[in-house]
């Protein structure tokens, strides 16, 4: 099983370019689909890159990277399903579900499990897909999804503006007969990009006031090429790296205004922090200060995803921190690896308090999950002695090349196999 090996202390420095948007590419793949032949540009080498890769060569397409640049052929698919091994290697397939459905009229995935993040229920997903036309059954552990004829546009208010159902609907109506309207649809900046991927290929997509998304279904889709956006929580993580070990850090090729409810917790902590055009600056005190309350939201707000970074900072923060997590249920086993590191964290339900102290000790932890994990190489990064993150295949599906990286910015890890 491979692992990191840290030996903290050392400063992170330096400039670092940020990879594609993990969470951006994985539904423009399943886009990718619908389209004839397409490529995806500033597209990450990530493990969950691979496994929608793997999704796509199962279901007839043919895939092929160059650099940061993968470009699908779908112009012959001939399957319709996604089977169990791909569904698990994958927790984001269920993203296949409304374009194989739109794409081949029919569709069979394996039923996604639970996750590290606690139960991961799809049933906005399903009820969106149905309101689209779908006929949905469950047979045998297996969703059975077909569709008589064309999908047909509809209304559909989202109780919860969930990325995931808002992405998979904005996939099924982007071909379907007439006009969809998603009512409080999430606005992720990495929505912004699919819709942009898909009206580069033909899609009338567009955003109304407030946060309602307007699909008019066109015919078919054509080819295309795209650039994904930067990451916003790579940047995020490695702002937290940067922040922890008093570094000083320029990260290039991101996107600043994806940031903006980021950039004033870790100026709370004592950071400035600093943007022109693409870049973003962070200089970090010797010692952070604590936040006095974190809460995740839904984009604009605090994100889920980057809760686990900073709680890994405020580990060694003068002062306490409060976390409230909002979005999922089970969002903190990393503070019980953190704890092993001498760390003090209480969490109760969707609240965790960090009592700051000087210095982490190293420890053998293990990635609960992939921000997670990320998690706990930046506080090995500030930790005594050498700490061994375990698990790390995690963090291999949302972070390129995390240890080299780190150790172009100064860091001492190593990566066992
Ligand atoms: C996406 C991101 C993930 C991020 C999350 C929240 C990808 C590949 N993943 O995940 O990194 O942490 O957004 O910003 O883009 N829910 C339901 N029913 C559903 C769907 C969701 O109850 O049908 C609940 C979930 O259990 C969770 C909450 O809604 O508590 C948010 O989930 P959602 O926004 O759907 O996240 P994902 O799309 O899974």
């Amino acid at each position: 099983m491979a692992k990191y090996l840290i030996e903290g202390g050392h400063r992170i420095d330096g400039e670092l370019r940020v990879h594609g948007a993990k969470n951006a590419v994985l539904p423009i793949l399943a886009a990718s689909l619908m389209c004839s032949e397409t490529a995806i540009h500033n597209c990450p080498e990530l493990s969950d890159v691979t496994a929608a890769q793997n999704i796509l060569e199962h279901l007839g397409c043919r895939v092929a990277r160059e650099g940061e640049t993968l470009t699908v052929d779908a112009r012959n698919v001939n399957y319709c399903d996604i089977p169990d091994a791909l569904v698990t290697e994958m927790r984001s397939s269920i993203l296949f579900l409304g374009a194989i459905l739109a794409r081949c009229g029919r569709a069979r995935v394996s039923f996604p499990g639970g996750c590290e993040l606690g139960p991961r229920p799809i049933d906005l997903h399903i009820s969106g897909l149905q309101k689209l036309g779908a006929v949905i059954e469950e047979d045998h552990g297996y969703l059975d999804c077909y569709v008589d004829g064309r999908l047909k546009g509809s209304e559909i208010t989202l109780p919860f503006p969930s990325v995931g159902a808002t992405e998979n609907i904005i996939l099924a109506a982007a071909t379907a007969e007439g006009t969809t309207v998603i009512h409080n649809a999430a606005r992720e900046p990495e929505i912004y990009d699919l819709a942009d991927f898909l009206n580069t290929c033909g899609a009338l997509i567009h955003f109304g006031l407030g946060d309602s998304v307007i699909i008019e279904g066109v015919r078919r889709l054509n080819g295309g090429e795209h650039s994904v956006i930067p990451d916003r929580i790579a940047a995020a993580t490695y702002l937290c790296a940067g922040a922890i070990t008093g570094g000083m850090i320029t990260l290039t090729h991101t996107r600043p205004a994806h940031l903006t409810s980021v950039f004033p917790v870790l100026e709370e902590m004592g950071c400035r922090v600093s943007c022109a055009d693409d870049e973003i600056r962070l200089s970090a005190p010797d010692r952070l200060l604590g936040i006095r309350s974190v809460k995740t939201m839904p984009y604009p707000g605090f994100p889920t995803d980057a809760q686990a970074p900073i709680m890994a900072a405020a580990t060694v923060a003068r002062g306490s921190s409060m976390f409230v997590e909002t979005i999922f249920e089970a969002r903190y086993k990393h503070a019980g690896e953190l704890m092993r590191m001498g760390a003090r964290i209480k969490t109760e339900g969707r609240v965790a308090v960090v009592e700051g102290i000087r210095r982490l000790h190293s420890a053998v932890v293990r990635s609960t999950d992939l921000r997670g994990g990320a998690a706990l190489v930046i506080a090995a990064l500030a930790a005594d002695g050498v700490t061994e993150v375990q698990n790390i295949r995690h963090i291999d599906r949302g972070y390129a090349r995390f240890d080299e990286n780190l150790r172009s910015l100064g860091a001492k890890i190593t990566r066992e196999n």
